[in-house]
């Protein structure tokens, strides 16, 4: 099938280039004729596992391209994808200044019968609010369908390759079926539904995927009063099939574009029906304070932070990407500076991109590798679980810094690291892992938030 992805970030990029791996004709277009350049000169502009080289393939093989040109990405596709972005509007609610525009771009370049399917997330409405726009400034037949996207960066590839299910959202039986079609390589698993209901299947996963990581840091932070380890509570709830193992982590909360957004949208979408809803404002409050426990343990473990030195491992909001975004590292370390201490921080990927969002923050030493941010640290702190940190030898690490503590935000250590070395070791929700302190009889407890 020929078709177009308008917008190349994550979702509009991976979707296109995987439409081309299953053999379809695909167009990439952007206003963006810098970042097209850099596409067309073999660069990508997102860190995305084996994203580059599918891109590559596909390009030699003549099904894929990236355009700035507008009417002939239009008017050549069957089917039109809109992958543009719905950034947070202030009050929580998103903004689909874009999605609008797309809309009007695509009417005025009409020269047929199109399908036009939106993958962006967007409120429950608006794929309405598109086909009204479309039909007032074109005569062509076309039919609008919302299919949500699920991917995940770092896997976004094996997202889209092997979808858990696909959604489509329509009121026209022949679209669904070629998108249907068009899918089929994929997975068996495709739903068809309203489109409003489309809408809200992918406002509502985000947020009870939400709403399990909030509630496993609760029980985390139960835990460390009580004495008892979360990730065994985790795998014991998990193996019952009604609640499934997957995002029971906890850690210190959830980042991303998508989770922080589109939770306030959600509680946004819900008020502007006047219906309050209580449990995601407590989900997204519960995600704010978890993150500042990283804290309370440093506090707890060096007293005053003043003059202190803080390592921090970790700046993604998550491994395998380089995407800052709502990371909880952005307030980690805003905190830090703001209470006086010293940082030296390091991530694989994300540091560039960190510092433009951050700032230049010329008292943040910005570090090489590990070691260099464990160098002379009080205490080290790690934000994000890329593997690499995991596999590093803890007394090596300690033999480099100042004091002992290591602060594990996302639980990566186990017991047989920790006590290779002679840390005082802080995780989320485990009191008894090891280390020197705390211990089971000085238990972490009493954290205050
Ligand atoms: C998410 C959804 O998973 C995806 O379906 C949607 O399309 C976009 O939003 P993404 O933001 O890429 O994807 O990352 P995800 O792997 O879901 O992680 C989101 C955040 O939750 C990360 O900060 C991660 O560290 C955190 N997380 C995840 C936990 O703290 N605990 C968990 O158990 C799982």
């Amino acid at each position: 099938m020929k078709l177009t992805f308008i917008g190349t970030g994550y979702v509009g990029l991976v979707s296109g280039v995987c439409f081309s791996e299953i053999g379809n004709d695909v167009t990439c277009l952007d206003k963006d004729l810098a970042k097209i350049g850099r596409l067309n000169g073999g660069e990508v502009p997102i860190y995305e596992p084996g994203l580059q080289e599918l891109i590559a393939k596909n390009k030699a093989l003549g099904r894929l391209r990236f355009t700035g040109d507008l009417s002939s990405s239009i008017r050549s596709a069957e089917a039109i994808f809109i992958c543009v972005g719905t950034p947070s509007l202030p009050s929580g609610e998103a903004n689909l200044a874009f999605i609008e525009q797309a809309a009007r771009d695509i009417a005025l370049e009409m020269n047929g019968y199109k399908i036009i399917a939106t993958k962006s997330t967007v409120p429950v409405g608006t794929n309405d609010k598109i086909r009204q726009i479309v039909a007032q400034l074109t005569q062509h037949p076309f039919d609008v369908v919302s299919i949500p996207e699920f991917l995940r960066e770092g896997s976004a590839i094996a997202d889209t390759l092997h979808p858990d299910r696909i959604i489509i959202g329509s009121d026209s039986p022949d679209a669904a079926a070629k998108l249907a079609e068009l899918h089929r390589p994929l997975t068996e698993r495709i739903m068809l539904t309203d489109v409003r209901s489309a809408e809200m299947i992918k406002y509502a996963s985000n947020a009870f995927l939400a709403t399990k990581i909030s509630f496993i840091n609760e029980i985390a932070n139960i835990c460390e009063k009580v004495g008892a380890d979360v990730t065994d509570v985790a795998k014991g709830m998990g193996h019952d099939r009604r609640i499934g193992p997957s995002f029971l982590q906890a850690g210190i909360g959830y980042g991303g574009s998508c989770f922080p957004k589109d939770t306030n949208a959600l509680i946004q979408i819900a008020g502007n029906v006047d219906y309050e809803f209580k449990l995601l404002k407590s989900v997204v409050e519960v995600n704010q304070g978890q993150r500042f426990n990283i804290m309370t343990k440093l506090r707890h473990s060096l007293g005053e932070l003043g003059g202190k030195r803080i390592g921090i491992w970790g700046l993604a909001f998550k491994p395998d990407t380089d995407d800052v975004r709502e990371s909880p590292a952005l307030d980690i370390i805003g905190a830090l500076l703001a209470e006086g201490a010293e940082v030296q921080a390091y991530d694989p990927v994300a540091t560039a991109n960190f510092r433009a969002i951050f700032g230049q923050a010329d008292e943040v030493r910005w570090c090489e590798d590990a070691l260099d941010a464990a160098r002379s640290a009080d205490a080290l702190c790690l934000l994000t679980d890329w593997p690499a940190f995991k596999a590093l030898a803890l007394p090596e690490v300690q033999a480099v810094m100042r004091q002992n503590v290591l602060i594990d935000g996302r639980n990566v250590y186990t017991s047989e690291q920790v006590n290779e070395a002679e840390l005082r070791y802080y995780s989320v929700g485990r009191p008894h892992v090891g280390g020197l302190s705390p211990s089971a009889s000085e238990p972490v407890a009493g954290y205050e938030r």
